[in-house]
């Protein structure tokens, strides 16, 4: 039996078929920005393996770490135990974040860091004396994680919620952003967050949000000034806001966090993904010393979560040296030019009949069309064109590497092009 073929009769894949998988390719290599399939065929990365990596593949600055600590030691448990790795990377973390956040907790992937998050917000109201203040309100259209805490505050309807509807907690949705980056913001997008706040404050812990993008959830980028007026409303109504930046942090948007865009501090972050450079699942909440202090000052006297894995040596002293490679390399320059080249290579692409809107921010460029495309067609023409793109429901987007060149950003344009024109 060939590997692909063993495959796709044992092994799972993310939201795939066990009886009709869509099609596999066998990655033998991979370097800088691009990915080497067992048919020898290069394709330039245009997904970062889902926004993680952002300074591409073998960066051999952080194999030297990774291969340092291996030789140190990969694992050893966090409870009555600490490192280096877990220091320094909190160091470097607490520097660069926005101003406030003084306590991190290093979990295993962003779903359980947003359990953490929810966690900390329900047992911080708790403790406070609030036990009623339980709930979480979230915009519709967000995306944070496939866990069970996570999923109840996706969206309730391109999110899993009927699927599991009788095994998941009930929170309260507020209508998504509709004020676009860029255009002129409308205060009356928050009204309806005012009104289920004034309703339901009593009993709402926390505000969760992906501020600025929108990922898996519509890939849709609102106004800075929607977060900034979460905070404010958060504020009044003695509501914790939580910032899900696992897909936006690193640089992803132009700033170094989404937040930056209007200088917000949650109560709580959520990071993940480009955390690690890509290398391996580690994802890590902030939180600031209200709350961290809040969740501790009262029975039972400490924060109820401490995974097996928590604080990782290996995967600390990689997301240590990948936040290294990134402050020191000129990224917000090579985000900027990604974004023109990504403007010059898809806004045309609106002319097209079959697409509804093209949108770029920073290193994401989003072609969404009309009607939800074939996964596989689509993608057998992006190969063809050497392309790694994988597109989901309506939306063919890119977020390549900070390192992709000006010539593999024009590969990854044309073969967005190709597949438009030979699939609609
Ligand atoms: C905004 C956001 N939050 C949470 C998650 C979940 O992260 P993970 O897949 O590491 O569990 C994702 C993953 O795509 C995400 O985009």
């Amino acid at each position: 039996m060939d590997n692909i073929q063993f495959d796709r009769e044992h092994i799972w894949h993310p939201y795939t078929s066990a009886i009709e998988p869509l099609p596999c390719y066998e990655v033998t290599a991979a370097n800088g920005a691009e990915i080497t399939l067992a048919n020898g065929k290069k394709l330039v990365e245009g997904m970062s393996s889902w926004w993680a990596c952002i300074h591409g593949y073998n960066n051999k600055r952080i194999n030297e770490a990774a291969k340092a600590q291996l030789d140190t030691f990969s694992h050893v448990m966090f409870g009555g135990l600490t490192h280096k790795p877990a220091i320094d990377l909190t160091s470097r973390l607490l520097d660069m974040v926005p101003i406030g956040l003084s306590r991190v907790f290093l979990c295993d992937s962003g779903s359980v860091s947003v359990e953490v998050a929810i966690k900390m917000a329900i047992q911080y109201w708790a403790v406070q004396g609030q036990p009623q203040k339980a709930k979480l309100v979230a915009p519709r259209n967000g995306y944070h994680g496939d866990t069970f805490a996570a999923m109840s505050v996706c969206d309730p309807i391109n999110g899993m919620h009927s699927l599991f509807k009788k095994s998941l907690i009930q929170h309260h949705f507020a209508p998504a952003p509709q004020t676009a980056f860029g255009k002129t913001w409308n205060p009356d997008d928050i009204a309806p967050l005012r009104d289920i706040f004034e309703q339901h404050h009593e009993e709402v812990a926390a505000l969760i949000l992906e501020p600025v993008v929108q990922g898996a959830g519509g890939m849709r980028i609102y106004h800075p000034e929607y977060v900034r007026a979460c905070r404010q409303l958060c504020d009044e109504f003695n509501i914790l806001l939580i910032c899900d930046e696992i897909a936006t942090g690193f640089g992803r948007t132009g700033e170094l966090f989404a937040c930056n865009h209007v200088d917000v501090t949650p109560d709580i972050l959520c990071l993940g993904k480009a955390l690690t450079g890509g290398y391996l699942s580690m994802a890590a909440t902030l939180c600031t010393e209200q709350v961290a202090l809040g969740v501790c000052e009262g029975e039972p006297g400490v924060f109820m979560h401490g995974p097996t894995f928590m604080g990782n040596p290996l995967a600390a002293a990689i997301a240590k040296t990948s936040i290294d490679v990134l402050l020191e390399s000129n990224w917000r320059a090579n985000v900027n030019r990604i974004e023109q080249q990504l403007k010059i290579g898809l806004t045309h692409l609106q002319d097209h009949a079959a697409v509804a809107d093209v949108r770029v921010l920073g290193a994401i460029g989003v072609v969404e069309m009309k009607t939800d495309v074939n996964v596989t067609r689509l993608q057998s023409v992006f190969i063809a064109n050497g392309a790694w793109i994988r597109p989901f429901a309506k939306l063919i987007y890119l977020m390549p590497p900070y390192i992709t060149s000006d010539k593999q950003l024009a590969i990854l344009c044309n073969a967005i092009e190709k597949g438009i024109h030979t699939c609609f």
